[in-house]
């Protein structure tokens, strides 16, 4: 286990480079069952889940090899067609392997994912798909079992823009027979990437990006070889990094038109943003405005975003009303800020955060993903200390941010975490 260790107050400043998305990896990576062959990816984050999505293609029976950002995937049929418990337990995204897997091999088996820290997060809309899709769906003792002889191209409609669930059925329907749409489809940047690099393969996608997917069926794809979109929710990280602190940085590599919701409420917030050839530059104030915001599907305002621009309004002249439409319980970190001296308060799926002049170091508890992030960026100007404990959370996400920040001037490394010490 281990700890981050922040002391508060350094301003930000100079250049970092954002790194291959996360939620475009895991999908292109499961991808590759699609494709008989050696696929090629590049620009792959070094992340824990990008590593247990490659011990999963490893278990199928695929060839792995991951170094200096360059994985490859070896496909030469399958020895095995499931994504055990052990695996899905820690990354609910394994899910993302049973529309290749009925797709190109008739049959998947998936651990059921649970509800995790941010809300239940079930998986109905993947399934009533690939039944849509003339597969047989079987639940039983917490798995899923997915069969079809071949799947035949059908009308899909989603009940909500489902980003894996948009993703799962993509790669079902490609090697269907025949047509297949998918209305109120998922129309994130990654979403996006995922059908470029099919259509690459040999798919015939059109409309990804926009609510309406077309997909006609095919009978082969060919093995990948691409290239990973740059990761904005990072690259978001970073320039909010910036704006905090009321520092000057440019992260390189980030792309206006993935950003656009959070350039806005940025600039709304008084930070200057500036679009750069090489990337993203802000600027932060010496005090940010409060400004209200409510996440959405893509092109709104990401909810990935949502705590990390909270800490950002806890420091804010005025009080902000941040409302969270995608995750029922996406406020853990309101709890760990309020240790951090915030004052929020929690109304239903909103928060009212008043700002305070300034927030004061503490011991604080990383929950998911990226409320983990957003406690590194309260204690980056939090006066005084702050340890951020089960730091892993942030791993998953992100390839050393403390790295990449120390790199920009914060005062942040990592420490062993002992575990409490018991009372006897
Ligand atoms: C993807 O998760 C991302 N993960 C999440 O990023 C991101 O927060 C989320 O999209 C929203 O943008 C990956 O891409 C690997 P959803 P996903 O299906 O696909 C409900 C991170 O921080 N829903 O778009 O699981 C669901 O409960 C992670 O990197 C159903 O009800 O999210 C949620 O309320 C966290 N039934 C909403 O839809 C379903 O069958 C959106 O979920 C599917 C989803």
């Amino acid at each position: 286990m281990q700890k981050i260790v922040i002391d508060g107050g350094a301003r930000l400043g100079g250049q970092v480079r954002v790194a291959g998305a996360k939620n475009a990896a895991l999908p292109l990576l499961l991808a590759t069952l699609l494709g008989e062959g050696e696929h090629r990816i590049a620009n792959v984050p070094d992340l824990v889940d990008v590593r247990t999505t490659c011990r999963l293609l490893e278990r199928m029976g695929c060839g792995v090899e991951f170094a200096r950002g360059r994985v490859k995937v070896e496909v030469n049929g399958l020895k095995c067609r499931e994504a055990p418990y052990e695996l899905v337990k820690t990354m609910r995204a394994s899910v993302l392997c049973l529309g290749p897997l009925v797709g190109r091999f008739g049959q998947g088996r998936v651990s059921l994912p649970g509800g995790c820290a941010i809300g239940a997060r079930p998986i109905d809309q993947h399934l009533k798909g690939l039944s849509k899709l003339g597969a047989k769906v079987v639940l039983e003792h917490g798995y899923v079992d997915v069969r079809a002889r071949r799947l035949r191209g059908a009308s899909i409609v989603l009940d909500m823009p489902t980003v894996t669930g948009t993703e799962n059925l993509l790669m079902a329907a490609v090697l269907a027979r025949g047509q297949t749409v998918i209305h109120n489809a998922a129309r994130e940047p990654e979403v996006v990437q995922l059908a470029e690099v099919l259509n690459s393969m040999g798919a015939r996608i059109a409309g990804a990006g926009s609510e309406e997917i077309v997909v006609r069926g095919v009978n082969e794809l060919r093995p990948m070889d691409c290239r990973v979109i740059p990761d904005r929710i990072e690259a978001g990280t970073l320039l909010i990094a910036g704006a905090i602190t009321s520092g000057d940085v440019l992260v390189r590599g980030a792309r206006p038109e993935h950003l656009a919701a959070l350039m806005e409420k940025l600039d709304e917030a008084g930070v200057a943003v500036g679009v750069a050839s090489s990337g993203i530059r802000v600027k932060g104030p010496a005090r940010p405005r409060a400004v209200d915001l409510s996440t959405q599907p893509h092109p709104g305002f990401p909810t990935d975003m949502q705590a990390q621009f909270m800490a950002l309004m806890t420091l804010a002249r005025g009080t902000a009303v941040v409302s969270e439409r995608i995750f029922e319980n996406r406020f853990m970190h309101v709890q760990e800020l309020r240790r951090l001296g915030a004052r929020i308060r929690l109304e239903g799926g909103r928060a009212v955060v008043t700002g305070v002049r300034a927030l004061s170091g503490a011991d604080v508890m990383a929950t998911d993903l990226r409320a983990s992030a957003s406690l590194v960026l309260a204690g980056l100007v939090a006066r005084g200390r702050t340890r951020v404990h089960r730091v892993y959370h942030l791993d998953r996400g992100y390839q050393r941010l403390d790295r990449k920040l120390r790199a920009l001037g914060a005062r942040i490394r990592r420490a062993p975490d002992r575990p409490p010490v018991a009372i006897r």
